[in-house]
């Protein structure tokens, strides 16, 4: 029998057979639609973005923009005469090359050695094409010794630096400030951090000066330029090609990253914050107490990530009526939960990423804290008042993230009633507080009451993110274009690069980065 007589008579079957049958295999065919349907829209997606990294992949040159050596003549964590490059370079570098050949010398002996390369986020990022990278290997060397970059017949010259040695119990990274101007929240996160025993490092890429004034006031505090990523004149990438509209959050990772390999040897806990997450402790007095406590009910944790609280607050929009303990007084919990922040002990991970590390040593985990022991308040809604009206709350809140207070819930997520800080913890803030407005008196009154770029980068970020164009790309505030604006004075960071042609690899070297002051306003 023919094939095609076949096929009608098994059809005229199917429809002489059982209504169930048929509803069966009707449904089936309308799954199958579906689904192909389904993965042929994903497929169109994906493969854009497929096809782009097959292309990165077999094209035969890269670039890379090296950012730093760190050297670690001794080690808590690494082997004595470790080296730590930290780079940053499109998302399948690692594919391609898996380490760095290194030539030290001294004098004129030579010796050689190896950097093995790990990328500090561990998934491919679907739509940013550029992420960062560390190389870590040991030298046979002693720190007066040069170092040499090799690529195939060519080598450059690295400038070393150390980890920082003073310690600290606790440090404080912030993720990269640009275009900051709020200085309610960075003063009152300044006060918290400080208060509970916190070194403050900031990394600052533009800021209003009088605000840059006001944070250099912190004694424990270190601020320090953070750059956008330059390539040079010559590179694998061509000259269109702009690394910070490829590098995700602003290359957030990479300055978390660069800060935990500059305290690795020096401090206790490290926490990973922004200037808007805020942890009160609630396990000890102070940072340092909450920490030992918490790692010591983990043994086996390098990583805890505190959930985030969503909170309202309420703030004065003039120094002059602004007071940071009514802030505090003012924060009310919403009652959702975010993915959390991290605090880390710095010598059981080699890099960090903004909610999590993908760089845990063996032996070792993340965990979360329960929301029950401690959560990072998120400073996320604020309402801001113009007028002083804002009555002052005497009472401090209750920590009750999941407002559990009012509902009848399970008592195993029913928060404990306690309050969020102590009276006494409420008056030193404000002490330090007004000390601080007492010192620098015409430089705190200066703050601006109203925002120049926040207004302007919420336009940008409505029209970048939410105009349902482009989603396949990689989304930053580069993309918004900033005026100038005379008169307005700023903090800016200026930088250099220097290029070198390997083989087959393109070395953009990331030089001086220094505080450059504009009175035209701030740039990205
Ligand atoms: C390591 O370097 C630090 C900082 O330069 C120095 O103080 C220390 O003596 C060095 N240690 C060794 C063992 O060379
Ligand atoms: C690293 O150097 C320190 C100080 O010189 C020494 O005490 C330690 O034993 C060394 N560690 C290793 C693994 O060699
Ligand atoms: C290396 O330098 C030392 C003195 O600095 C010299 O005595 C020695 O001959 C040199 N070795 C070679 C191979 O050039
Ligand atoms: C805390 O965050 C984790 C993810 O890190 C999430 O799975 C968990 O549900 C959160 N807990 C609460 C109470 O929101
Ligand atoms: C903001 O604060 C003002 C003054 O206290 C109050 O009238 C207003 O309801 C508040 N708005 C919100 C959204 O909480
Ligand atoms: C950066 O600094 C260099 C050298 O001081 C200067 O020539 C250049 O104009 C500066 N760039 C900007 C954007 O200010």
């Amino acid at each position: 029998m023919p094939a095609i007589q076949r096929w009608h008579l098994r059809f005229r079957l199917f429809l002489r057979g059982r209504k169930y049958r048929r509803i069966l295999v009707s449904s089936l065919v309308f799954s199958i639609c579906l689904f192909v349907f389904s993965a042929l829209t994903a497929l169109s997606v994906f493969d854009r973005q497929h096809n782009n990294i097959v292309y990165h992949y077999v094209q035969r040159q890269d670039d890379i923009a090296l950012l730093s050596a760190t050297f670690y003549n001794t080690s808590k964590s690494f082997s004595n005469n470790s080296l730590v490059l930290l780079f940053v370079a499109h998302q399948i570098f690692h594919y391609k090359h898996s380490s760095f050949e290194i030539e030290t010398f001294a004098g004129n002996e030579t010796t050689r050695a190896t950097l093995r390369i790990m990328p500090v986020i561990g998934q491919m990022p679907f739509y940013c094409k550029w992420v960062p990278f560390i190389a870590i290997g040991e030298l046979d060397i002693t720190s007066s010794a040069g170092v040499r970059l090799i690529s195939g017949e060519k080598q450059i010259e690295l400038n070393l630096r150390e980890p920082y040695p003073e310690k600290h119990p606790v440090v404080a990274c912030f993720s990269p400030l640009f275009l900051n101007e709020r200085w309610q929240l960075l003063i009152l996160t300044a006060q918290v951090y400080s208060h509970y025993g916190a070194f403050m490092h900031f990394y600052v890429r533009s800021m209003i000066t009088d605000l840059f004034d006001v944070l250099k006031y912190y004694k424990h505090s270190r601020v320090v330029p953070w750059s956008g990523i330059h390539l040079g004149k010559e590179s694998a990438s061509g000259p269109g090609f702009r690394p910070d509209f490829e590098l995700e959050f602003r290359n957030q990772a990479g300055a978390m990253t660069d800060c935990l390999l500059m305290y690795k040897e020096s401090a206790s806990y490290i926490i990973f914050p922004d200037t808007d997450d805020i942890i009160i402790p609630r396990l000890g007095k102070n940072f340092e107490q909450e920490f030992s406590q918490i790692f010591a009910l983990f043994p086996e944790a390098a990583v805890i990530a505190y959930n985030m609280s969503q909170t309202d607050i309420h703030a004065e929009i003039s120094p002059s009526n602004y007071m940071v303990d009514e802030v505090l007084t003012s924060v009310r919990f919403r009652g959702e939960t975010r993915w959390g922040k991290v605090v880390v002990r710095p010598e059981r991970i080699d890099s960090v990423w903004i909610h999590k590390s993908y760089g845990i040593r063996d032996g070792y985990e993340q965990i979360t804290l329960p929301i029950e022991l401690n959560s990072a308040l998120h400073l996320r809604f604020w309402n801001f008042s113009e007028t002083g009206s804002l009555e002052s709350k005497i009472d401090i809140p209750l920590y009750d993230p999941l407002l559990t207070k009012n509902s009848n819930q399970t008592p195993k997520y029913r928060s404990p009633q306690r309050p969020l800080m102590s009276n006494d913890d409420l008056q030193e803030i404000r002490k330090s507080f007004q000390e601080m407005t007492r010192t620098l008196g015409e430089i705190y009154l200066r703050l601006p009451e109203f925002s120049i770029y926040y207004p302007l980068i919420e336009k940008c970020y409505d029209r970048i993110f939410y105009n349902g164009q482009r989603h396949a790309t990689c989304k930053g505030p580069e993309m918004c274009d900033l005026p100038s604006f005379p008169g307005v004075r700023c903090v800016n960071v200026n930088s250099s690069v220097d290029s070198f042609r390997g083989d087959n690899i393109f070395i953009h070297l990331q030089k001086n980065w220094f505080f450059e002051h504009s009175t035209n306003g701030c740039s990205i």
